[in-house]
């Protein structure tokens, strides 16, 4: 998720759950939408809806008004399974009152759970996977005709390339574009390959055709989405052979190149990232462009060599850290954030110190910091026990984010006095009289409305900070 926040706690990153909204002309049946977890989740959303607009549904803003009540769920820790198996209780409760009233779960926890959810937990009438959106409307059908409904087949081809995203709850600015779908990495501590399948990429010339729409759109930034942006590749096989040798090869560095001229006046960022596969070739394409820009995701998870290799994360802190100087020598002025897991299976107060001493060396400007959370049917779940205490776990986590709101305001500081271009987003939540955009490095910055208008670029030179946000003046 976006955020302005320095530091943000896994509780927090979850409670960002968006309405998804739209118009609605009489007649139409009514789909309500809620999204929970990652930005891909919000993404597909947005492939959901508009196959659904298709199929004679509208949006709405209010769950009371809905024939239709779709749940987009993320696994990724226990606490935030919680917080949709508590959603789902107030609509059962919504449903005593309208007893048409259909109720579906997607995403990761449809995934995870399939039809347990319809069988033992009978909070649901619909279930239906990442990879099984074409069939919702015929699965809808089936639950109006009074069955339950439940698809959770997935895929290794599915991209759905050619289906044109509704973009919800949008400033008209920013958009996600997703690149590709699933993982194959498996790290021991994560429930995603289980969740979103195989690792497949998205045809590129349906990428640069969406970009390109969104351009004319008006649309001035696009975030390229995927679990591992830097294994992209279209017809290339996974041990780097062409698959065919009449068709063009792309590779994310490519892929990045060809958004970027779609327009100069098209920002480009991507996510996520992974240390193990990110190449310098990336790094130059990024200094070479001006409209893609200088900020990279970059989870760590640890700064320990020993707790890596039992994430199976495919790398050693050295290099880890040899990658963030790649950045620094190729874009000296780039942004790094990252992800952090404290209290993973068996971590010592010593590996946990390694953690804090990498982030005291790399000065992240953002980091998303999360306690270890057991998923079931990992590799962790399986080898490993969950044997750090959960005051423990607590504890570092706290140590960390202290870390990291000093590092993000040191980093916020050390723009003091430089001047930045920002793409002009909307209006401060703070104040009507401010409007707020992005620089490159991601960093928000809050200036004075004057005659400005959102999806514009203005020059701001920053004269104050909090660790959150930018404060600044436009020049000329
Ligand atoms: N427990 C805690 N955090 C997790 N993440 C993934 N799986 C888990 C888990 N089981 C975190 C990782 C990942 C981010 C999206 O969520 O840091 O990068
Ligand atoms: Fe959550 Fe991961 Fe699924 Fe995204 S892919 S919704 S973060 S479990």
């Amino acid at each position: 998720m976006k955020s302005g926040s320095h530091t943000m706690l896994a509780e927090e990153r979850q409670g960002e759950a968006t309405l998804i909204a739209g118009s609605n002309p009489s007649g139409a049946r009514k789909l309500y939408l809620e999204s929970y977890g990652c930005q891909m989740n919000f993404s597909d959303s947005e492939i959901v809806a508009s196959i659904m607009q298709k199929n004679g549904f509208q949006t709405t803003r209010n769950s009371e008004e809905a024939d239709l009540i779709l749940l987009n769920t993320c696994s990724i820790r226990d606490n935030a399974e919680q917080r949709v198996r508590n959603r789902l209780m107030q609509f059962n409760h919504q449903k005593k009152k309208n007893s048409d009233l259909m109720i579906g779960v997607l995403g990761c926890m449809a995934e995870r759970l399939k039809a347990k959810l319809l069988d033992e937990e009978k909070l649901v009438d619909l279930v239906v996977g990442p990879d099984a959106y074409r069939e919702l409307p015929s699965l809808v059908e089936e639950v109006t005709d009074g069955r339950k409904a439940v698809n959770v087949l997935l895929s290794r081809e599915e991209t759905y390339a050619e289906i044109n995203p509704v973009r919800l709850d949008s400033n008209g600015v920013t958009a996600f574009i997703s690149i590709m779908r699933g993982c194959d990495n498996m790290c021991s501590f994560c429930v995603v390959p289980f969740t979103r399948g195989r690792e497949r990429s998205r045809d590129p010339e349906s990428i640069v055709h969406e970009a390109k729409y969104l351009f004319q759109e008006g649309y001035r930034e696009v975030t390229l989405l995927g679990q591992n942006v830097d294994s992209y590749r279209w017809n290339i096989s996974k041990k780097g052979d062409i698959l065919n040798e009449k068709k063009e090869t792309v590779n994310f560095a490519q892929l990045l190149e060809k958004v970027a001229l779609v327009h100069p006046d098209l920002r480009i960022r991507f996510s996520t990232s992974h240390p193990k596969d990110m190449t310098d070739e990336v790094l130059y394409t990024m200094a070479k462009y001006e409209n893609i820009c200088e900020y990279i995701h970059l989870p760590v998870q640890s700064g320990n060599t020993d707790v890596l290799k039992k994430m199976n994360r495919g790398y050693t802190r050295e290099w880890y850290l040899n990658r963030i100087q790649a950045i620094r020598r190729i874009m000296p002025n780039a942004a790094v954030s990252t992800d952090i897991i404290t209290g993973f299976c068996g971590e010592t107060d010593e590996q946990h110190d390694e953690t804090v001493s990498l982030m005291k060396e790399v000065e992240y400007e953002f980091a998303y910091m999360f306690k270890y959370s057991e998923r079931p049917k990992t590799l962790a779940e399986r080898k490993y026990e969950d044997d750090v205490p959960e005051e423990v776990k607590q504890k570092r986590l706290e140590e960390i984010i202290k870390i990291q709101t000093k590092s993000g305001l040191k980093r916020n500081k050390a723009s003091i006095g430089k001047t930045f271009k920002v793409l002009v987003e909307g209006v401060s939540k703070r104040s009507d009289q401010k409007l707020f955009g992005r620089n490159s490095q991601n960093a928000v910055v809050v200036f004075d409305r004057g005659n400005i208008q959102p999806k514009t670029y203005v020059d701001v030179k920053v004269v104050d900070c909090t660790s959150a946000t930018l404060h600044g003046e436009v020049v000329k």
